[in-house]
């Protein structure tokens, strides 16, 4: 059952692709909340279908976009204008990819035109979406847009490999464009940096059954799931946080601010 906390918001949500998916989650909720609108992904992602069956659930259209290509970009964002009636409230990023990670290349040995399509699709495309969508003047005021991000920004994960500077690059957009944003629009943009999340991206990584397990016992509250990122998203949509704006905000369960815990240090006693 929802609150109404998004009713009357027009929206656009990249990167659902399975039941998984974080973007999922949150259109979900999206749609719980009284929020219209349009799902879209890759071209090639389209093709395993699942998104048809989200979009039937929460009566929005699809909208095919590559998010690194400008002209997806313009075309998604004037036709979502058009369908939901007016200009938009928020905007989720969910949007991650890295070519050296999938092809097993080490991050001391990458292979550079991977690095700059991995860079393009996971961090350019942010800011991509956020120019387009400036130029067609598509934000309303107090609008908020979202990314998602991982802690591997600001410390080493090893097998997190180039991910790591493409969500710092990631960061560094949500604060300049949030800037630049907020001048000129009242539109607020922030990150939010998840818990390691079983879906088909996280799973992706190296180690990922192992790290999801550290990271549960590093994090007092333990991992937040799918779902809660999507509670927090929707709380980030909703006029509840207008003057919040140009932050990395952890969602996290305290993993960011934990040194040790107890469970950890007995994994070690001897
Ligand atoms: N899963 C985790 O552990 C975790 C933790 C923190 C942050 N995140 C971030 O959350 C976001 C969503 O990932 P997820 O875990 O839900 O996995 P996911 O695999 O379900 O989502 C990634 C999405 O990116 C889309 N995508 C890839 N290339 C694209 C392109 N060129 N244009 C448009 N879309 C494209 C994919 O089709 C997919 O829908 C990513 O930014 C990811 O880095 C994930």
């Amino acid at each position: 059952m929802g609150n109404n906390l998004l009713k009357g918001k027009r929206g656009i949500i990249f990167g659902a692709l399975n039941e998984q998916s974080i973007a999922w989650k949150v259109a979900e909720r999206a749609h719980e909340e009284g929020a219209t609108f349009v799902l879209t992904n890759a071209p090639i992602a389209m093709r395993m279908g699942e998104i048809n069956n989200l979009a039937e659930k929460t009566g929005s259209k699809v909208i095919p976009a590559d998010a690194t290509s400008l002209e997806d970009l313009e075309k998604l964002i004037s036709e979502s204008m058009e369908i939901l009636g007016g200009k938009i409230d928020f905007i989720l990023h969910s949007i991650g990819m890295s070519v050296n990670v999938r092809k097993g290349r080490h991050y001391t040995d990458e292979n550079y035109d991977f690095t700059m399509k991995g860079l393009d699709v996971s961090a350019l495309s942010f800011h991509k979406v956020m120019q387009t969508s400036k130029k067609l003047n598509a934000m309303n005021e107090w609008g908020s847009i979202v990314a998602l991000s991982y802690i591997a920004a600001q410390r080493v994960f090893p097998d997190y490999n180039d991910m790591a500077d493409n969500k710092s690059y990631l960061e560094s957009v949500a604060r300049s464009f949030g800037y630049h944003y907020g001048v000129s629009d009242k539109v607020r943009v922030n990150t939010i940096s998840q818990s390691p999340t079983m879906t088909t991206a996280g799973s992706g990584v190296k180690g990922f059954n192992e790290f999801i397990n550290f990271s549960e016992k590093m994090s007092p509250l333990g991992n937040a799931d799918a779902g809660a990122c999507a509670d927090y998203c929707i709380v980030m949509f909703s006029d509840l946080t207008r003057y919040v704006t140009m932050q990395n905000l952890f969602h996290d369960g305290g993993f960011s601010n934990t040194g040790v815990t107890q469970e950890v240090i007995e994994k070690f006693s001897s």
